[in-house]
């Protein structure tokens, strides 16, 4: 016998009874988007390389190591898109959006490819709701952009939720940012563990997560990027933070939160879930003021955010959090053998006057039929005997009424 195929690693399906947590998560995100204006965009699920080399980052592990990269059959290099930012700020440039009024509001969903360590909650194909306003640079759009977010996550009912939030500043403040912390982790160096010591000079504000004592002590009076803004990014983040406030939107300062992702300036945040273990982002976005210039547009600022789609979906069938539960609906025609076509027909009529249907394909009895009608949750049984005669059985109460099979769709219809 030749071997099944299995799903690629990383990858995994979605099974009918795991679509309907999926599709509130999105279907809630959309409605919350929309109703602020957001528009829905869809870009390409693969780009040229270079839009996400020269957008997420040369120096990020995204790049370096996560992308699927393909050649096309004319020579051209391709990628799977590992995010949505880079996409959209191509868009934007591409159909001149510039010239619409700003900033412009869009938001889409869909698959992303990162070519990650699969474990619980980490996928090589994964699914994120994306938001991005383009085009403003008031602290109003970073806090509208957390709200929604919020919003959306508090509607779904995540438990456990925390936000995070810090500001980067810009690129410039933070290089020196970076200089003054390593010469000030230098100065300590005998205090510091081993591994923060041989990280020192590539990434030293890994320093600030250690648990090792003597560098936990050290951290303790290290400067912080928050401490070193520019006064405009300082002034902004303080904006930011008081209409943060103002709405209710509870958050941690996190000095030392830094994002996968190399176009954030000022504003980064990041949603994590308690329950969830190791993989608890299940968001995150910021301000990324350089980006459209990085790729070859004029000066304009932008803000957004992604929300884990997968990661939400675990995180609501853990917890008591679900949707309420669906109410019985539609018509299951029970049928002998020989009543088997009409059965069909009528099906195909209820069906065609909106009123979910179905009918036996496996050949079972009248008791089997009924069984069934229950295992999907119909809420009426149709009970086909003759040509003119029928019983309609409410699945709840256990009623039973004849009716006239010709005028069914009438008969479900009034109320
Ligand atoms: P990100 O933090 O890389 O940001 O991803 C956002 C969310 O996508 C994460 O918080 C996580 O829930 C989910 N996610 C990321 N990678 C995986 C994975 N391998 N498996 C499962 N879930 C995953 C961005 O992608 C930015 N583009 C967000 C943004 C938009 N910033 C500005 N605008």
């Amino acid at each position: 016998m030749s071997e099944r195929f299995k799903v690629p690693r990383g990858t995994f399906d979605v099974l009918p009874e795991q679509q309907p947590v999926r599709e509130r998560i999105q279907a809630v995100s959309r409605r919350r988007l929309e109703a602020a204006g957001y528009g829905h965009i869809d870009t390409p699920i693969f780009e040229d390389t270079d839009l996400f080399a020269r957008g997420v980052g040369e120096s990020t592990d995204i790049v370096q190591k996560q992308m699927f990269t393909f050649e096309d059959q004319g020579g051209r290099s391709l990628t799977l898109r590992p995010e949505a930012t880079a996409s959209v700020c191509r868009a934007y440039l591409e159909h001149g959006m510039q010239k619409l009024a700003q900033p412009v509001k869009l938001w889409m969903d869909g698959s992303f490819f990162r070519h990650e360590r699969p474990q619980a909650g980490r996928y090589r194909q994964f699914t994120q709701v994306d938001a991005e306003a383009i085009g403003s640079d008031s602290p109003l759009i970073d806090a509208e952009m957390i709200l929604l977010a919020s919003d959306i996550l508090i509607e779904l009912g995540v438990e456990g939720v925390r936000l995070r939030l810090g500001s980067l500043g810009t690129p410039a403040a933070r290089a020196a940012y970076l200089d003054e912390l390593r010469d000030y982790l230098r100065s300590h160096e005998g205090r510091l563990s081993d591994d923060v010591r041989s990280r020192l000079d590539v990434n030293p504000l890994r320093a600030f997560d250690a648990d090792h004592p003597g560098t936990r002590e050290v951290m303790a009076d290290a400067p912080t990027l928050l401490d070193r803004l520019d006064p405009e990014d300082a002034e902004h983040f303080a904006d930011v933070r008081a209409l943060l406030d103002r709405n209710g939107v509870a958050y941690d300062l996190d000095p030392t939160l830094v994002r996968g992702l190399d176009y954030y300036t000022r504003t980064v945040f990041e949603f994590d879930c308690e329950s969830l273990g190791a993989q608890s982002g299940i968001g995150g976005g910021g301000r990324y003021d350089g980006l459209i210039e990085q790729l070859g547009g004029p000066p304009t600022p932008g803000c957004g955010w992604a929300l884990g789609v997968d990661r939400i979906a675990l995180a609501l069938a853990d917890g008591a959090a679900r949707g309420p539960e669906e109410p019985r609906q539609g018509v299951f025609v029970v049928a002998g053998d020989d009543r088997r076509d009409a059965a069909l027909a009528l099906v195909t009529e209820l069906r065609r006057a909106g009123i979910p249907a179905d009918l036996d394909l496996a050949g079972r009895g009248t008791k089997g039929q009924m069984k069934q009608a229950d295992r999907i949750g119909a809420h009426y049984a149709l009970i086909l005997s003759e040509e003119a005669k029928a019983t309609l059985r409410d699945m709840d109460s256990g009623e039973e009424r004849q009716v006239d099979p010709a005028t069914l769709v009438e008969t479900l219809s009034s109320p």
